[in-house]
Parts: structure tokens; C-alpha cells; sequence
């Protein structure tokens, strides 16, 4: 057996006593049948293999396709079976992830800390949600994941499981294990694992989907230092892209992309398309600091083309079709969007709350808009809508439509600046002679400014 023991389990909690907190890691008695997010990488490959040993458990393995570039979703599958999954769950989910939780992103222009489009972060609810699901219908009473102590994922799975079944215990192998990842490698050659790419440690800690692709770790850790070009694995360095720049078109209805370049295409396959393109030109490079939900700040390496070029087409034709005081508004709701759903409140009420405003808002939100994509940079330079809160002979210098007097204008200004105007005269009057007592100026100012009417 291993040599990192049950002695990881708290000294408080013998084996086989029921949990008595949510905070309690339970013990060996306590787990019968785990259900394990199994991604095929080490970390759960080894915890395959370590939780039948520590818990005597078995083990269903559960592995989401959400669009993972280049996964092989089968070999995945047999490997878990090889180290012993008592069955081994494959479910694409793609469509779900896309409609029921990319989507809504896309409605709200989910951005968190102004860079990330949050896909990881999308996706953790989702799996989450399939961990229990799986988990009731093969009589699994416990969920295992291979997220760290230190991140966000660990927060974002276990809010969701928590949520939908309070019942379901947790275990999260890589908090109590403290192997590292050498020990790890040991481990896995003691144990007859197969280690991607031999047994070169990977040098970064990736995560993917059909939304982005984000690196940490290793030397993306070194603040000073621009990230190497090792790092970019699917997005072209912009350097490299094509001479020439594209121009595609994004058609939306009701805020929903479902067109490009004219040829309608399931979300799914349109965000694919909207991918490879943004790849192709080195389109979705972000080279973020963030505020993890654990108070870690952290830098992140992300390649998201096609959210580069959905959100900007989405934002674009959003701000054509909404008015100025939507506009306004609907951007402090979006802070909050990304915010819930970055920390992992993704059942929290106000989240729904929130997409009410969001559909509501996206209800105008159809037509079209042309981006530009060159070497690295995605700029809208077309847009069409029967929505456009926009007239062209409203606009143009060169003519008056009937519905806007120029001879107005003077009255609006007026009006529009009268507190600005009344402020500085006050409290210009107040710093030459001022007028002592919380009483503030004399009613003689105000009379005057009043007669300004
Ligand atoms: N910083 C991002 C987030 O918190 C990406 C995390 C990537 N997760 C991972 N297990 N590598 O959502």
C-alpha cells in the first residue's frame, strides 16, 4: 500500500464515523460507492486507483465531454476501466454546456475581472450537476474530484453538489494526499498507470472547452516574464497569422449567435467555427492577474477565440439595438453575472434573477454585425438590425430629420446642465463667503438660480 495513509484523515474523525460536519472529510466506513470526475489526466488517474485503496470503494467514473480540443473521449473511458472503474460514464454534453450555460454567458457578455470569459467556470456547475445525476442512478453515496485546495474549481463543484443533493458526501483526494507531483509519478509506475507523454511532468495546468483554454502554473508563475510561445496550444501567435485579414459575419436572434458568414449552424458547431477562425488569427490571447474566490491572486494564460469573437459581435449589436440607459445599467448587472458565476454561486437565486433581466434585455438583440480579424485583434466594422435605435438622417451632420429640432438644443442645455451650473456657483460662493451652520447657502442663492428657469 501507499505510504500516504489514513493518517490524512483528521484525528478527530475515527474510521467510520458519520460525518458530523459539512467540513468533516469522511471516513473509509462512511464511502461505499464513489462516483470520480475523471478527466484521464494523473491527478485522477492516480486517484483512481488511491481511493479504492484508501476507502476500499468502487469506483464510477464519470467523464464530460464539453468540447475538450483534441480529447480522445474513448481512450479516456477504457483507461478508467483499466485501473479498475466498476463502470466508466462518457456524456457529451456539449449542446447543454452551450445552451444552457455558454449562452446565457454570451447574453450577459460574461467578463470577469474585465479578461476572463469564464469558461471553466461555466462548465464546473454543469459537471457538477452530472456528477450527481450519475451518482444517484448507478447508488454512488459520495463524489470525488480532483481539484486542489487552492483553486476555484474545488469551490464550484462542491456549491453545486451541495445544492442539488445535501446528501452526497465529497472527497477531494488531492487536499489530503499532500503527494506531489513526482510522488504522484511514483505512484503511478508503483500502480501500473500510463502517464500521458511518458513520464514527463506536463508543464502546465490546463483546462479546456468548447468556450477557452486556460495554462497556469510552472513558469507562467514568474510575474516578470512575457509567457512562452509553448504555451499557446491552440490560438496562432499573432506574428504568424495570415498577411491578410477576414472578415466574418455573426448573425443573432434574440441574442442567441446563429449564423456566420450566412450559413446557419447549431450553437454547438457555430462556436467551433467561431474557434477556428479566431485561431487562425491569433484572435482571444489574455494574459490575465486574477482574484481567485480563496483570496490567491494568480496569473492566467487564456486562449478564448471564440469568445473574442461572440462577445464582441454580441456587445456590439447589443449596444446598436438597446437604449442609452439600458446600456448604462445592464453593465453593472453583467459585473454581478460573471462575479456569481466565477465564485461558484451558480444556483444562487440572483443568478436567475439576473438572466430574467438578461432575456428580457436580449429580447431585441437580432441582426448582424461584420467583424474584422487581423493578426490578433477582432474589431466590428459593419452591423445591421431592425431594432437599430438608429436613423441615419438623425445622425448625419448633413441633414435634420423631423423628429429632432436643432433650434431645441439650446433649452435642452440649459436644463440638462442646472445642477452643474447651480453646484459651482454655490460652492464657489461658499469658499469667498461662506455662510457658517449646517444650513448650507442662503435661500437667496437658490432663488436666484431658480429664476434661471
Ligand atoms: N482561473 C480560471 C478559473 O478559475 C481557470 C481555472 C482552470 N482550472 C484548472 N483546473 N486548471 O476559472
Amino acid at each position: 500500500m501507499f505510504a500516504a495513509a489514513v493518517r490524512d484523515f483528521p484525528a478527530s474523525m475515527p474510521r467510520g464515523a458519520e460525518q458530523p460536519s459539512s467540513n468533516a472529510v469522511p471516513g473509509p466506513d462512511a464511502v461505499g460507492r464513489v462516483l470520480l470526475l475523471y478527466s484521464g489526466g494523473l491527478d485522477t488517474s492516480v486517484m483512481l486507483r488511491w481511493i479504492q485503496e484508501q476507502y476500499e470503494a468502487e469506483i464510477v467514473a464519470l467523464t464530460v465531454n464539453l468540447g475538450q480540443p483534441g480529447e480522445d473521449f474513448e481512450v479516456v473511458e477504457g483507461k478508467a476501466r483499466q485501473l479498475g472503474a466498476v463502470d466508466a460514464i462518457l456524456v457529451d454534453a456539449r449542446e447543454e454546456f452551450a445552451g444552457e450555460y455558454v449562452l446565457p454567458a454570451i447574453k450577459a457578455n460574461a467578463i470577469y475581472g474585465n479578461a476572463y470569459p469564464l469558461f471553466t467556470a461555466l462548465g464546473r456547475p454543469l459537471i457538477a450537476k452530472l456528477a450527481v445525476e450519475h451518482a444517484r442512478r448507478t447508488g454512488c453515496d459520495t463524489v470525488a474530484h480532483g481539484c486542489t485546495g487552492k483553486g476555484n474549481d474545488q469551490v464550484r463543484i462542491e456549491a453545486t453538489v451541495a445544492a442539488l443533493d445535501p446528501d452526497l458526501k465529497v472527497i477531494a483526494p488531492v487536499r489530503q494526499w499532500s503527494m506531489s507531483r513526482d510522488e504522484e509519478i511514483a505512484y503511478a509506475r508503483e500502480h501500473g498507470i500510463p502517464v500521458k507523454g511518458g513520464t514527463e511532468t506536463p508543464p502546465y495546468s490546463i483546462d479546456d472547452n468548447l468556450w477557452g483554454r486556460s495554462s497556469e502554473g510552472s513558469e507562467i508563475e514568474d510575474l516578470t516574464e512575457p509567457p512562452r510561445d509553448a504555451v499557446f496550444q491552440l490560438v496562432t501567435r499573432p506574428e504568424e497569422a495570415p498577411d491578410e485579414p477576414e472578415l466574418v459575419r455573426v448573425e443573432f436572434e434574440r441574442g442567441c449567435p446563429v449564423a456566420l458568414d450566412g450559413e446557419r449552424l447549431e450553437l454547438v458547431k457555430l462556436l467551433e467555427r467561431a474557434a477556428q477562425l479566431g485561431r487562425r488569427h491569433g484572435v482571444g490571447i489574455v494574459d490575465h492577474i486574477e482574484d481567485r474566490i480563496v483570496g490567491l491572486k494568480i496569473r492566467d494564460v487564456y486562449e478564448v477565440p471564440a469568445a473574442a469573437i461572440i462577445l464582441t459581435a454580441h456587445r456590439d449589436l447589443e449596444a446598436l439595438v438597446s437604449t442609452i440607459h439600458q446600456n448604462n445599467f445592464k453593465r453593472t448587472l453583467e459585473d454581478k453575472w460573471a462575479y456569481l458565476c466565477y465564485a461558484g454561486l451558480w444556483h444562487d437565486p440572483l443568478r436567475s434573477d439576473l438572466d430574467a433581466y438578461m432575456e428580457s434585455a436580449n429580447e431585441v438583440v437580432t441582426g448582424e454585425v461584420t467583424l474584422k480579424l487581423y493578426k490578433g485583434s477582432v474589431t466590428p466594422v459593419a452591423r445591421r438590425s431592425r431594432y437599430a435605435l438608429y436613423d441615419r438622417s438623425l445622425a448625419s451632420f448633413g441633414e435634420s430629420g423631423a423628429q429632432f429640432s436643432q433650434d431645441s438644443s439650446p433649452g435642452f442645455i440649459e436644463l440638462f446642465t442646472l445642477q452643474t451650473r447651480m453646484a459651482r456657483r454655490v460652492r464657489h460662493q461658499q469658499r469667498h463667503q461662506p455662510v457658517s451652520g449646517p444650513e448650507g447657502p442662503s435661500p437667496k442663492t437658490l432663488e436666484n438660480e431658480g429664476e434661471e428657469r
